[in-house]
């Protein structure tokens, strides 16, 4: 590497509390070297459209608690963009990028392990996503802001729930995964919790809510991942998607509405009063907690060192306490989905 280097960052994907704070570590571990910063508007579309953004030490001051990305984000997809992928790479040409930090979950980390195999883009990444659903890392930043989120709605749930003999339903975010809903139904105490990895039936959730009213509990909450797909008895599933049915860039259809169907279900099938909440993108905005502030922070610092060692094809990670480089492709190779033995424990309070 070139004694001074200008490093790009970009943020891609849904957004999620903590991309500031990986934003202000990298640009001012770059600083403190020596090196120049440069930011690309909103993800990939900004390396396809030549939208870049000034980076210096004012741009960065004070975005350490801030939510949302200052660099804005999308869900551009290069690869399906015709002439994408060669105005990225005349983009980062023209900018004298010398360095990319990517900033994604498996959509924008895809595409850059991709450039980086097929076009050799000196591209570092850093894995970011509130549904924790990327391998090859512990944990992804977003995610404990997410969960704590989904949790104080929940605590606030039970209440009214309690007051009134209700079946509370409540929606929370997860793509493909039930991170979130294991996590913030252990935290609050959940009855039942539906997930897509070890999908219940609907009757069996039903069972679950008749045997509590059983034992004299008049009201319930049932946690469900926007993912879990309505699954029967009879061995129907639907998944739920909101209209219109068309899909991103990547191909993914807008997902919601399956808590409504559930509570629908519930009410039905067990008569018991049912209301239905879906927290949404509530999950996703707002300040990052500390742990969230701490491991972006981390994981920005580890992107510009491994940048400057000309590590590229990498991805800052999270191995138990420690921050790793792991191989981009490995962390994009398949989903982190929830074990049988996280299920286990929210399990063992069902009913
Ligand atoms: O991947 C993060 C996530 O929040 C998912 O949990 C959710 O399905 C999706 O993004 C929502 O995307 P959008 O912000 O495009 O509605």
């Amino acid at each position: 590497m070139a004694d001074r280097i200008t490093i790009g960052i970009l943020t891609g994907g849904g957004d999620c509390p903590g991309l500031n704070a990986v934003i202000r570590a990298v640009a001012r571990r770059s600083f403190d070297r020596g090196d120049a910063a440069i930011g690309v508007r909103e993800g990939w579309r900004g390396l396809v459209e030549g939208k870049l953004a000034e980076l210096g030490r004012q741009e960065i001051s004070g975005i350490l608690p801030r939510g949302g990305t200052i660099l804005g984000t999308s869900r551009t997809n290069p690869y399906t963009i015709e002439g994408g992928v060669e105005r990225v790479l005349a983009t980062v040409g023209e900018a004298g990028i010398d360095a990319l930090v990517a900033v994604g979950g498996e959509d924008t980390l895809g595409v850059a392990a991709r450039l980086h195999a097929e076009h050799g883009l000196p591209v570092v990444g850093v894995p970011k996503t509130i549904d924790n659903d990327l391998s090859a890392t512990d944990y992804t930043f977003g995610f404990d802001t997410a969960v704590s989120i989904a949790t104080e709605a929940i605590d606030r749930l039970h209440t009214t729930a309690e007051s009134h003999n209700r079946v509370m339903v409540v929606e929370v975010m997860g793509r493909h995964t039930g991170w979130i809903a294991v996590m913030s139904g252990i935290a609050s105490g959940a009855d039942v919790i539906l997930i897509p990895e070890h999908p219940i039936t609907v009757e069996a959730a039903c069972e679950e809510i008749r045997r509590r009213h059983a034992r004299g509990k008049d009201f319930s909450i049932v946690v469900v991942s926007e993912g879990y797909e309505l699954t029967t008895a009879s061995g129907e599933r639907a998944a739920v998607a909101r209209p219109p049915a068309a899909t991103d860039q990547f191909g993914h259809a807008r997902l919601g509405g399956v808590g409504e169907l559930l509570g629908r279900e519930i009410e039905e099938r067990t008569g018991f009063e049912t209301r239905v909440t879906v927290l949404g993108h509530v999950q996703r905005g707002g300040t990052p907690t500390a742990r969230d502030r701490v491991l972006a922070t981390r994981f920005g610092l580890k992107a510009a060192d491994l940048v400057k060692e000309g590590r590229f094809g990498t991805m800052a990670a999270l191995h138990g306490d420690a921050i790793v480089a792991v191989p981009l492709a490995e962390a994009v190779a398949g989903l982190k989905t929830v074990p049988a033995e996280w299920y286990e424990v929210a399990r063992a309070f069902f009913g």
